[in-house]
């Protein structure tokens, strides 16, 4: 409206593992001047544990009610830029939870670049397996339908960063405008 400040709605990024949220969420949230959040090192930093030692001592279903608990009532409302888990959006019901909330954008990659992308890091207990390549490729298939449910979804492979960044500030800007209005 003429004359009214603009909503600063949540833009909650999400996506498969490896997929860039974090990195992308960092640079786009110091562009908006949003605050920056990843639901991993929340929870983490809350736990005051690491996500491979909670998947092994509590288990997937409790990790997956401390991420559905920080999105319902753990994060400010507004200005915010949140790198969701790669299985945070996957719960039931979360979909229509994070669109109510803000402004969901799924970010993608190739089967191949995520393999590369998270083939160093051991604190994925999904990707801790005699096979991540088939593994991968199993849980993407289930995924997929999914987080095309988010608002807008983004291809990062093969991309310059500056012009992924500035695609997803574009974006978010447009589907915020929508929401707000
Ligand atoms: C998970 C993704 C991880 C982390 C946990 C489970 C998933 O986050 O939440 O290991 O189910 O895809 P990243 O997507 O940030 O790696």
């Amino acid at each position: 409206m003429e004359g009214q400040k603009q909503r600063m709605n949540n833009l909650y990024l999400i996506g498969f593992m490896g997929v860039g949220k974090s990195h992308f969420g960092r640079l786009v949230s110091d562009a908006l001047r949003y605050q920056f959040f990843d639901t991993d090192h929340v929870i983490e930093n809350n736990e005051q544990t690491t996500i491979s030692k909670i998947f092994k001592n509590q288990g997937e279903e409790y990790f997956r009610k401390l991420e559905l608990d920080l999105i319902e009532s753990g994060l400010p409302n507004e200005a915010c830029v949140v790198a969701c888990g790669g299985g945070l959006a996957i719960q039931e019901g979360m979909m229509n939870v994070l669109k109510t909330k803000g402004v969901v954008i799924s970010l993608f990659a190739s089967k191949e670049t995520i393999l590369e992308r998270t083939s160093t890091n051991k604190n994925r207990p999904l990707l801790n397996v005699d096979n991540p390549e088939e593994q991968i490729g199993q849980m993407m298939n289930a995924r997929v339908p999914k987080y095309l449910e988010a608002d807008a979804s983004i291809a990062t492979d093969a991309r310059m960063p500056a012009d992924i960044m500035n695609h997803i500030i574009r974006t978010y800007k447009k589907i915020n405008k929508i929401k707000s209005s």
